[in-house]
């Protein structure tokens, strides 16, 4: 079996749970080296010592080379907290050529349609979704410049991209701005070897969206509005993400890939 990812070192936030975890778990399984990056680093400690043994298990089984995962604590609302982990990742010379900025909250129960919002919910929705997504990104870029480019790909939301998310205001505001951030950032660093794009997943059931996956009727609500009929798994997007940090995806950049179950097509 050829593995896809065996040259590949990639950063992924959020890490420790949901599409993070798939994610890493998924570039592990193809051979990369992942750095599990989260603020709980605990929790992105114990989800890398895992992946490395399930890979290290498959490959003494199967004759390839696993890949391994590495955990680091970055908090990435706090520009020191992500500078610092890039240059102590930087110093045991792992330098990622791959970066998924994929942390994120949805504070259900405060996020609310726009005149409900307090400024206290949209500062920390913000803090994390956007600036935490901004930081990331720019000490991607700078890792990239001096490295020989890389592939950035973001976690995007159907309701950054229409009116899916009208009972929160503060997420899908900040979704938008992230469809943005990798538009822009994408056409500023196209001659410079680094290539960025948007993964839009649908409704996922992770602890994330507890809050509807734990009501019967808020779940049925929503499945209802997904054509292929069924919630989201985390496993769903992990093969556009493989695609995207392979350099089978070299012709794309500053594009936004859905993976919805169709519910931006309605
Ligand atoms: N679940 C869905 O339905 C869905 C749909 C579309 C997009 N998304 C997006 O996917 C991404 C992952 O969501 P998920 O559903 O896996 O959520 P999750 O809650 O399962 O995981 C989020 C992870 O991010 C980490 N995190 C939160 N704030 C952080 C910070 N400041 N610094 C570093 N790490 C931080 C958490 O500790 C957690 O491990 C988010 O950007 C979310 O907006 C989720």
């Amino acid at each position: 079996m050829t593995l896809r990812l065996t040259t590949k070192t990639a950063l992924v936030t959020g890490a420790a749970s949901g599409i993070g975890r798939a994610i890493a778990d998924a570039f592990v399984r193809e051979g990369a080296t992942v750095v599990y990056a989260d603020r709980d680093g605990a929790a992105a400690l114990e989800a890398a010592a895992a992946a490395t043994s399930d890979a290290a298990a498959s490959a003494s089984a199967d004759g390839a080379s696993g890949g391994r995962g590495v955990a680091v604590t970055m908090d990435i609302s706090d520009e020191a907290s992500v500078e610092a982990a890039f240059a102590a990742l930087d110093a045991d010379g792992v330098v990622p050529n791959v970066v998924v900025a994929n942390a994120g909250v949805q504070l259900f129960g405060h996020d609310a349609k726009i005149a409900d919002v307090s400024l206290e919910t949209w500062n920390r929705t913000v803090g994390i979704n956007l600036t935490g997504t901004f930081l990331t990104v720019k000490h991607a870029v700078r890792s990239m410049l001096a490295n020989g480019g890389g592939s950035i790909i973001a976690t995007g939301s159907p309701t950054g991209l229409n009116g899916e998310g009208s009972e929160f205001a503060a997420y899908s505001s900040t979704k938008g701005g992230i469809h943005s951030m990798v538009r822009a950032t994408a056409m500023a660093y196209s001659r410079d070897g680094i290539r960025v794009n948007t993964v839009v997943p649908g409704y996922t059931e992770t602890p994330l969206v507890s809050a509807i996956s734990g009501d019967a009727e808020s779940r049925a609500a929503i499945t209802s509005r997904v054509p292929l009929g069924r919630p989201g798994t985390p496993a769903d997007v992990t093969g556009i993400m493989v695609y995207l940090a392979s350099d089978e995806s070299s012709y794309a950049t500053g594009a936004i890939f859905t993976v919805d179950g169709g519910m931006t097509s309605l």
